[in-house]
């Protein structure tokens, strides 16, 4: 009778998956009376599935993916199927336009072809989807009372001409899909959605905050930065420079390996020296670099808006780096913090350090299995 018993009792467990381009990582959540379990993690590097270093960008086929996958959940002692996989932001469009303010019927007809200008393939080969960014100045003051004068700023828009709202689109092409749902197949996990990574990150790292928020994710290759007011994406940017550059600087300045250099750089970061080499000297303009794009970016959303932002929010691997935090909080011109998405779930005291310490890499697969909880 226990494996009839087993049959019947509802699944509690999910698991969020992140395809990294340098590693993969899972969290295998449950939800016990409302409260949120850890019951297991773990990451594995793709880049030894392709013969390269630990910390290196790889893109893996569906196949070898779906083995390393496997061996992942073998690894992390993962025990259910069923959760959700993010889409990297590479693989989708995340743009925000600004459109007239028409009947519904007419945005949907519109949409789509306002679109079309910013979408690099036929349309036909994407999935499109839109949302109208509520309009700030109505949230923060409620509806507008007709012919009532304001004195916050209008964005630019002339009276005279029509009112304006933004539209958030978010395409995906339909190939990345299939095989992400080739991938779900291959390892047998029941994805119940797929979702683009920044809303996932997003999820794990502002706790409800409403106020005008930053998250800079440092991948490998890349470093993604997203801007966040109300609740919302209202912009994202991404600079094509990564952690995996600062392992690039190592090998050269060291004259040593790729997979020699990742080494050093997780010991010693930009804080330590290695025989009579600074490393802070070498591999601060990488950083520099980056946190100047990322406080731009940012300081041209604060301009527009009439926003301050908040707090900005590092979380990727690239974050882990020691000694980055303080570099990146010389060159942003507002409070820096490294992303915590662990404060979300309950997991053993003896956890708590290492938890805390590798926060930052897991936010986006936190992020996905806190929604498949919703979603339960
Ligand atoms: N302890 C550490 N100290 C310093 N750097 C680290 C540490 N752990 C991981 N990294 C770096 O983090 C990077 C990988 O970060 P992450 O796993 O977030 O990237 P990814 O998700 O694979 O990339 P992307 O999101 O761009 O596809 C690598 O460059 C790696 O060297
Ligand atoms: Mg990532």
């Amino acid at each position: 009778m226990a494996s009839l018993f087993g049959l019947f009792k509802k699944q509690n467990s999910v698991i969020g998956l992140d395809i990294g381009s340098s590693s993969v990582k899972v969290i295998q959540l449950r939800k016990d009376k409302g409260r949120v379990i850890l019951e297991t993690y773990g990451e594995l590097a793709t880049g030894p599935y392709m013969e390269k270093a630990v910390g290196q960008a790889v893109a893996l086929g569906p196949d070898i993916l779906s083995q390393l996958i496997k061996d992942l959940f073998k690894e992390a002692n993962i025990t259910t199927k069923s959760g959700a996989i993010s889409i990297p932001l590479r693989s989708s469009l995340l743009v925000t336009i600004d459109v007239p303010e028409l009947p519904d019927d007419k945005l949907a007809q519109m949409v789509p072809l306002e679109a079309r200008k910013y979408i690099p393939v036929p349309i036909s080969e994407v999935m499109l989807d839109w949302s109208v960014i509520p309009d700030m100045r109505e949230e923060l003051l409620g509806p507008e009372e007709p012919n009532a004068p304001h004195n916050l700023p209008t964005g630019g828009h002339e009276m005279s001409k029509m009112k304006q709202v933004e539209v958030l689109i978010v395409a995906i092409h339909k190939d990345t899909i299939k095989q992400y749902e080739e991938i779900a197949r291959q390892t047998g996990l029941e994805a119940k959605f797929l979702e683009i990574e920044t809303f996932s990150a997003m999820r794990a790292s502002l706790y409800g905050n409403r106020g005008a928020t930053v998250i800079v994710d440092l991948g490998a290759a890349t470093t993604k930065v997203v801007i966040l007011d109300q609740g919302t994406v209202r912009l994202s940017h991404t600079i094509n420079k990564g952690a995996q550059d600062v392992t690039l600087a190592i090998a050269r300045s060291l004259n040593v390996s790729f997979a020699k250099a990742e080494e050093i750089k997780r010991k010693v970061g930009l804080v330590e020296r290695v025989g009579d080499r600074d490393m802070g000297e070498t591999l601060s303009p990488i950083v520099e670099y980056i946190f100047n794009e990322v406080n731009q970016v940012m300081v041209e959303y604060q301009k527009k808006r009439s926003r301050s932002v908040e707090k900005v929010y590092l979380i990727g691997g690239g974050a882990l780096l020691r000694g980055l935090p303080e570099v990146a909080k010389e060159s942003v011109y507002a409070p820096v913090v490294l992303g915590t998405p662990f404060d979300r779930v309950e997991a053993p005291a003896f956890l708590e350090n290492i938890l805390q310490a590798v926060g930052p890499e897991f936010a986006v697969s936190i992020g996905l299995a806190l929604r498949g909880l919703e979603e339960l």
